[in-house]
């Protein structure tokens, strides 16, 4: 846990450490605030290397997702209503993905692309004349959860809810958002929340269907089955937390490297329409918002000529994967241009790599481009991180900016 409370750039000492010397390491079982110590599962491998995370990721066969994706132990009951497929194998994990991908491949979701535009366009207009406050509140977090709510269809009197089941969802080591209570106490009470909202849209869609993924799923057929509320309210947490954190924290990092790094910051503005798509992808390479997910070794094998024992967790940085100097150049530079950029941040691919891809990057140019565009002088201070081993979170950061919003010219 005090690893996990060091700021992204001293943990990255840490893993490029690792990465020089014991590529593939053996950890003793992680702490974990869920479960006690008793009931965890071990130790696991350390896997820090570029390659070593697309090995991993790309051979489901040798390393599975269905006995766990949490580098963290963490209560069967929790993982239940929250995973959905992301914690499966194929054939059921390729048949629940298949049941919303649809809504989120590059084509549908350029379809949507108008509406993103215009929601990046109403937050900005909303900062109207303040010029300070918190980036996270005001920007970061309100485009990931306008566009992932509108597309379930969660009307706009849960969204606060669901909003803070999500953030409690993946902030059970952060002492500052507990504020006393027990994680178990505030994860459950995440959970009871987003399923109790889960359950209610299910009845209401059963009975007045619309043009939204809720209703897709409770008339979905699987193999001549219905999906139960406990599978489709699981799906909800999923995309969720999924959809919302990682766009946001992504967009904290991103701003605050562009101060940290203004010339790179002044070739975007340069030319911010021809630049936002290689910029995207370092944002996401930059903030590897998702820092870890585990799989667990099918069979004896071996990975960079370690042994893994059949049973054993094998866990991937992202982080320290997108920091890979024998891959990227120069990796600790933020650099908007750089081609190619084959980072891991949305996984190393195969079967589970992101779905939410697409619309995370269109999300991001959306923003930025507004942000930018318009507020060319915004400034961000210190960031106050999120602490915890799986989201790469900003909880706060403060944002000054002068010389008022400007008009995009159009196109
Ligand atoms: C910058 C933003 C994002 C990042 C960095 C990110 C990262 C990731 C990563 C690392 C994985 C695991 C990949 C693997 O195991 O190989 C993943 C899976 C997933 N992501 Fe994202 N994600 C982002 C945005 C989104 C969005 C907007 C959604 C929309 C709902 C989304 C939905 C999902 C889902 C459903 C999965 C599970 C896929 C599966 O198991 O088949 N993500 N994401």
């Amino acid at each position: 846990m005090e690893f996990w409370a060091l700021p992204p750039a001293a943990r990255e000492e840490g893993f490029a450490e690792l990465r020089a010397t014991a590529p593939v390491s053996w950890h003793r079982q992680p702490e974990s605030q869920l479960l006690p110590e008793s009931e965890g599962t071990g130790g696991y491998w350390a896997v820090v290397r570029y390659e070593d995370v697309r090995e991993i990721s790309r051979d489901p066969e040798r390393f599975c997702s269905s006995r766990g994706v949490m580098f963290e132990d963490i209560p069967a009951e929790l993982l239940e209503a929250s995973q959905s497929f992301l914690a499966m194998d194929d054939p059921r994990h390729a048949k629940l993905r298949k049941l919303v991908a649809e809504a989120f491949k590059p084509r549908a979701v350029k379809r949507i692309d108008e509406g993103i535009r215009a929601d990046a366009r109403t937050i900005v207009d909303d900062l109207g004349g303040q010029f300070e406050g918190d980036f996270v509140e005001a920007v970061a977090k309100r485009l990931p959860m306008m566009t992932i709510m509108r597309l379930l269809g969660v009307p706009e009197e849960d969204q606060e809810a669901v909003l803070w089941g999500v953030d409690a969802a993946v902030s059970w080591n952060d002492h500052e958002f507990l504020a006393g209570r027990t994680p178990l106490e505030v994860v459950g009470e995440s959970m009871t929340i987003m399923t109790e909202i889960a359950y209610r849209l299910c009845a209401e869609r059963r009975e007045q269907p619309a043009d939204d993924l809720i209703t897709d799923l409770v008339q979905a057929d699987v193999d001549g089955e219905q999906l139960t509320d406990a599978e489709i309210s699981a799906f909800l947490v999923l995309l969720s937390v999924a959809g919302n954190d990682t766009t946001r924290h992504t967009t904290s990092h991103a701003m605050r490297a562009l101060c940290d790094f203004p010339d790179q910051r002044a070739l975007l503005l340069d030319d911010l329409e021809g630049r936002i798509e290689t910029a995207v992808e370092e944002f996401v390479r930059w903030a590897s918002p998702v820092m870890t997910f585990r799989r667990t070794a099918t069979q004896d094998t071996e990975i960079s000529g370690q042994p893994i024992a059949a049973g054993e967790k094998v866990v991937m940085f992202y982080p320290s994967a997108n920091r890979d100097e024998s891959v990227f150049e120069r990796p600790n530079e933020f650099d908007i241009a750089r081609s190619p950029n084959r980072h891991v941040g949305f996984g190393g691919g195969g079967a589970h790599f992101c779905m939410g891809a697409s619309l995370a990057r269109t999300q991001l140019a959306a923003i930025f481009t507004e942000l930018l565009g318009r507020l060319p002088e915004l400034e961000v201070g210190e960031p106050a991180y999120v602490v915890g081993n799986f989201v790469n979170g900003i909880a706060r950061m403060p944002f000054s900016g002068e010389g008022g919003i400007r008009t995009l010219e159009a196109g």
